[in-house]
């Protein structure tokens, strides 16, 4: 559960949290994380074309953002990613599904990067079988510039209330070139109430939620220490930290009230939601996965040059025994027969949000 400026307000419902002695304003004027957002000022800055491809690649959008991601540079113009496996989600991404699909936004970020320079990029998938790296990637020279290179500093996924307004009927169409689009108010509506509910069951369900409560960082000195997981920063949230509001304590309890006010403010987002986008596959392979990341990473830069809000939400995607019926739900509603649908999101008109935490391209080599 994110927690940004606007949603701190609501938690706290515009009352006084506490009075903030002077040396304690000064403390909320230094929240910013500026260590754990570094890499996204170094993004562009290294000679070997690798190493720079690479250092956009990470700020790639992955599932939590737990940046599973590890890389080793072969020879001279080649390099090898791999799973870091202690990088998981075994509860609510089982399969490693989501995990993949992150994988796969990181290597068409590499590739869109990599173009820039004038390198095009041969990835081979799994070129030591399923258990091995995930990706071999040999650059070479002569490549053309590709155009959404330019939105990968803006691209965010848009965790917030998008407006009341519908998506316009030609931007829908335009996206149409890289997913499914719905807007039509009985879609919409049905998407509404499934994602809704698959959202509560994962948060009502102990083992699920808890895995994202130990992914939670509060505040810039855990942010810092490990920059990545569910960020929870800035000086208004850090205020309610200091007052004991928000805690790792209070969001594990469902029965307190920074928990319920958290779910009512994730069901006003979810509803504020003109119109979704659906990435489906005819297979379920790690192929299929990977080449969903790879598309779902062209629609989100190609949504930020537009100036659409994008949000993935995966809930009724995921493969727990407990989300059985909202799983089957959406693939009744919007897959054919053998179709697995890879990705679903929120699709709309909303802010432009923070840059989120990455680790440093350093700490992620394997071969230094
Ligand atoms: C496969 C996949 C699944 C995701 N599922 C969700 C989700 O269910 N809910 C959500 O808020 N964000 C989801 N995200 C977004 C990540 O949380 C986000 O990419 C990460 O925190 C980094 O933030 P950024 O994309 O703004 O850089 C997902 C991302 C990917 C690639």
């Amino acid at each position: 559960m994110s927690l940004t400026r606007r949603k701190a307000i609501a938690l706290i419902g515009g009352g006084t949290v506490f009075a903030a002695s002077a040396s304690t304003a000064a403390f909320l004027t230094t929240r910013t994380p500026q260590k754990a957002l570094a890499p996204w000022d170094a993004a562009g800055g290294y000679d070997d074309p690798r190493l720079n491809a690479l250092s956009f690649a990470l700020l790639a959008p992955n599932p939590h953002n737990l940046q599973p991601w590890q890389v080793e540079l072969v020879g001279a113009s080649a390099l090898l990613l791999h799973h870091d496996r202690a990088k998981r989600l075994p509860e609510t991404d089982p399969q490693d599904r989501q995990i993949t699909i992150g994988f796969g936004c990181f290597l068409e970020q590499m590739v869109v990067a990599a173009s820039v320079a004038g390198h095009s990029v041969d990835v081979t998938l799994y070129p030591e079988g399923k258990d091995g790296p995930i990706a071999h990637a040999a650059f070479s020279e002569g490549a053309r510039p590709d155009p959404l290179a330019g939105h990968i500093m803006q691209r965010r996924s848009c965790k917030e209330p998008f407006e009341d307004r519908p998506v316009a009927p030609a931007q829908a169409n335009e996206l149409e070139l890289f997913a499914d689009v719905y807007t039509d108010a009985p879609t919409v509506a049905a998407l509404k109430d499934i994602s809704w509910n698959a959202w509560e069951t994962e948060a009502y369900t102990p083992r699920t939620m808890q895995e994202s409560v130990d992914l939670m960082r509060f505040g810039k000195t855990e942010i810092n220490a490990n920059p990545d997981g569910i960020d929870l920063g800035g000086p208004f949230l850090e205020s309610l930290m200091l007052a004991g509001i928000v805690s790792r304590e209070v969001q594990s309890d469902v029965k307190s009230v920074g928990f319920q006010q958290g779910v009512d403010m994730y069901r006003e987002m979810l509803m504020a939601t003109p119109a979704y986008v659906v990435l489906k596959a005819d297979g379920n392979t790690r192929t299929d996965q990977i080449e969903a990341g790879r598309r779902w990473l062209r629609l989100n830069l190609k949504t930020t040059e537009m100036g659409l809000a994008l949000h993935p939400i995966s809930q009724c995607l995921q493969e727990f025994a407990e989300m059985g019926q909202y799983y089957a739900a959406i693939h009744d509603l919007l897959a054919g027969p053998g179709q697995t649908v890879q990705m679903l999101g929120r699709l709309g008109y909303g802010p432009q949000t923070p840059r989120t935490p990455r680790w440093p391209l350093e700490a992620k080599r394997l071969d230094v």
